[in-house]
């Protein structure tokens, strides 16, 4: 059979940019201003990819967001129909607060196979890697899933890791995952690395658990497809106003969204770059006349995970692109 094309190599530019871009605004204490330089970066890029797509998740809707907005066609126009998922910064917060684990990233899958969150912005997670793989199920009690995973961790409790993402709503989750005496790791955003780190070698991470972004938990997903992990998750109402919406507007929050719910197909594409320093990927490294990036590129049908790392010469980019390294 011939090979065919993998989008994943050339949506790694995408993320280098949105990094290069975003990577300057670290610690200079102004998110938008990082969202707004890694969004005009990535646009540049992604209009020269021999694709024909339509942004599924974006940066919101198209009079909140005049780029990368939800429905907008990206790409040549030719090529694959595809469905993009799109967070610039998953981690807008930790590049303003030059804080672990910023990275930028963007998905593509084919079209209509991306879940729709509509305006639903958050959902309840369990994500973990391989070998927890089918011993889920976020419809039971915390503790079955974590005994689930350190059973097929050969693993005790005690030496599982979580991560929770540190919010106020997860106070009776982290009480409850302590008292099972498992550790965990509260982190203050991003949990699109995070969700990653449960697939990853080293890093560590037995399982994520809790309320976080929908639109990242489709992007997640469509990583943990070529990296053998699973994802479970079910629409979380923030107050009884937007429980009414979403089944007026045909949304379930009592159903559980599988992997295959949030990306229905195995022909997906994934690709990252990190912004700042993270267990996953390093952060942008610039070094006077150019900079080093670390990207992962991951497609779903084969399974591949390249870690890619690039080192970029402005002296050469300045006189061909209309980025402005
Ligand atoms: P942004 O950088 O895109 O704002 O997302 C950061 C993030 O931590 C996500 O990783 C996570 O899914 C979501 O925010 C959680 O939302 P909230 O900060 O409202 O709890």
């Amino acid at each position: 059979m011939e090979p065919t094309r993998n989008l994943a190599l050339e949506l790694v530019r995408v993320t280098e940019v949105a990094a290069l871009a975003a990577g300057r605004q670290m610690g200079r204490g102004d998110k938008n201003t990082s969202d707004k330089s890694a969004v005009d970066a990535m646009r540049i890029v992604l209009s020269s990819i021999r694709m024909a797509g339509v942004i599924v998740i974006g940066e919101g809707e198209k009079d909140e967001a005049p780029m990368l907005y939800n429905g907008e066609a990206v790409g040549t126009g030719e090529g694959p129909k595809v469905d993009i998922a799109v967070d610039p910064i998953d981690g807008t917060r930790l590049v303003a607060s030059g804080n672990l684990n910023a990275i930028a990233t963007i998905a593509a899958a084919p079209r209509g196979a991306m879940y729709n969150p509509g305006p639903f912005l958050y959902m309840n997670k369990i994500v973990v890697g391989p070998e927890a793989k089918g011993k889920i199920d976020i419809e039971r009690p915390v503790a079955d899933n974590l005994r689930a995973i350190a059973k097929a961790r050969s693993k005790a409790l005690e030496d599982l890791t979580v991560v929770i993402l540190d919010r106020p709503r997860h106070d009776a989750l982290v009480a409850e995952v302590r008292a099972l005496g498992v550790r965990i790791r509260l982190i203050p955003d991003g949990d699109v690395a995070a969700s990653l780190m449960t697939c990853w070698g080293d890093s560590g991470i037995d399982a994520l658990l809790g309320i976080g972004g929908t639109p990242e938990g489709v992007i997640s997903a469509c990583a943990l497809r070529g990296m053998g992990g699973e994802i479970q998750g079910k629409l979380f109402a923030r107050n009884p106003q937007e429980l009414q919406k979403g089944e007026e507007m045909g949304y379930d929050f009592c159903k559980v969204l599988t992997i295959d719910d949030l990306v229905s197909s195995d022909d997906v594409f994934f690709a990252a770059t990190g912004i700042t320093d993270g267990e996953l990927l390093r952060g942008v490294r610039y070094f006077g006349s150019g900079a080093k990036t670390d990207s992962l590129g991951i497609r779903g049908l084969t399974g591949t995970v390249r870690e890619i790392l690039a080192t970029h010469r402005w002296d050469k980019l300045n006189t061909l692109s209309s980025i402005k390294y």
